[in-house]
């Protein structure tokens, strides 16, 4: 592979050979880019830039807010609302969708976003992230509001993430595979530094808070139960486990190496269907996924066929390897 591939390069290029990426979400995909470049130079900053810790504020999940949190969701805005691809933004960070100011032309696409993934782990020099979906308007649809955004992920055009680690990645699909490129710092630009990114179909490593045990339900108990026996239980073999606890991290793991990840449902807050979010975590995470040969379920159903009903809904995930979703998911409906 030629390795001074640029993004712009690549993204030119299935513009014009495959057709089947429109101009405006070229233009798009390149501003996301580019914020997340903005995202990773205050990452590197750390102390140095003052950007660590608590903002103190919450946000409409009830967590409470860190400075990265507020930084990466106003860059990411600032930088996509000018450019007339947009009619609107829907992120973590926001209660209400951002629909483009009037001083600006309005675009046909949706942008949904995760500005900063593991919060947890921003002051200890770990692993963070931006998870971004891109969906279209409906036809015929005179002002946007919040009931746009409420399309099944099979309805995305374009899903990615950005990866704050060792390295900047930013991993992309839309719809044709799944591509990694590496930001160059000196060049100021993202290399493809990987094609077609797949994920074996069997795996030895899974990804779960293990801390949660006493609270999953018992297919996922029984499951992990069944891992932990290793080579003497009916597995026949060992597991390996890690939890970076940033879902893009956890998740950019098994897309380089594979393995299953899941934050399932639990008992701790009954009422509420999981904790990761469907719009801006789960279906970009899935689509990924699925690109690269992977499954995501939400343990009974594909998590791309669920019909969003809010904004910041949540859901139980269970994506990776396939032979091991479908395992989990055969748990849950034997369990039915
Ligand atoms: P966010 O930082 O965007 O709120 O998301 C955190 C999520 C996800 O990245 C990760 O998989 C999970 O929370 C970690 O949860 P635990 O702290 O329960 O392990
Ligand atoms: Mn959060
Ligand atoms: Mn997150
Ligand atoms: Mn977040």
């Amino acid at each position: 592979m030629n390795p001074k591939v640029s993004l712009t390069r690549h993204l030119v290029e299935k513009q014009r050979v495959d057709g089947h990426i429109p101009g405006q979400l070229r233009l798009l995909l390149e501003v996301v880019a580019r914020a997340c470049k903005g995202i990773s130079h205050a990452v590197n900053k750390g102390a140095l830039g003052g950007v660590l810790g608590s903002a103190g504020s919450e946000n409409v999940q009830g967590e409470v807010q860190k400075k990265l949190d507020i930084i990466a969701n106003e860059v990411l805005i600032e930088a996509n609302e000018w450019g007339g691809h947009l009619a609107a933004m829907a992120s973590e960070e926001m209660e209400a969708i951002h629909v483009v100011p009037n001083r600006y032309p309005k675009g046909e696409y949706l942008l949904l976003f995760d500005p900063l993934d593991g919060s947890s782990n921003i002051d200890v020099n770990v692993s963070i992230g931006t998870i971004f979906s891109v969906l279209k308007m409906p036809e015929d649809d005179r002002g946007v509001e919040e009931a746009d955004f409420l399309q099944p992920g099979s309805h995305q055009v374009a899903a990615g993430y950005c990866v704050y680690g060792p390295q900047t990645t930013l991993v992309l699909t839309v719809g044709d595979g799944v591509d990694m490129f590496t930001l160059d710092r000196e060049q100021g630009s993202f290399i493809l530094t990987q094609e077609g990114l797949r994920i074996p179909e069997d795996t030895q490593e899974f990804a779960i808070n293990m801390s949660n045990m006493r609270h999953w339900a018992p297919p996922v108990r029984r499951y992990i139960d069944e891992c932990l026996a290793g080579q003497e239980g009916p597995r026949g073999k060992n597991f390996n486990m890690r939890w970076v606890a940033s879902m893009v991290a956890d998740v950019h793991r098994i897309l380089m190496r594979g393995g299953i990840f899941m934050y399932p449902w639990d008992a701790r807050e009954p009422g509420k269907p999981g904790k990761l979010r469907l719009m801006y975590e789960a279906n970009p995470m899935s689509w990924l996924i699925e690109q690269a040969g992977g499954a995501a379920t939400n343990g009974r159903q594909r998590i791309l066929d669920v019909q969003p009903r809010q904004l910041h809904e949540r859901v139980s995930v269970i994506l990776g390897a396939r032979n091991e979703v479908e395992r989990v998911t055969r748990y849950h409906a034997e369990a039915a």
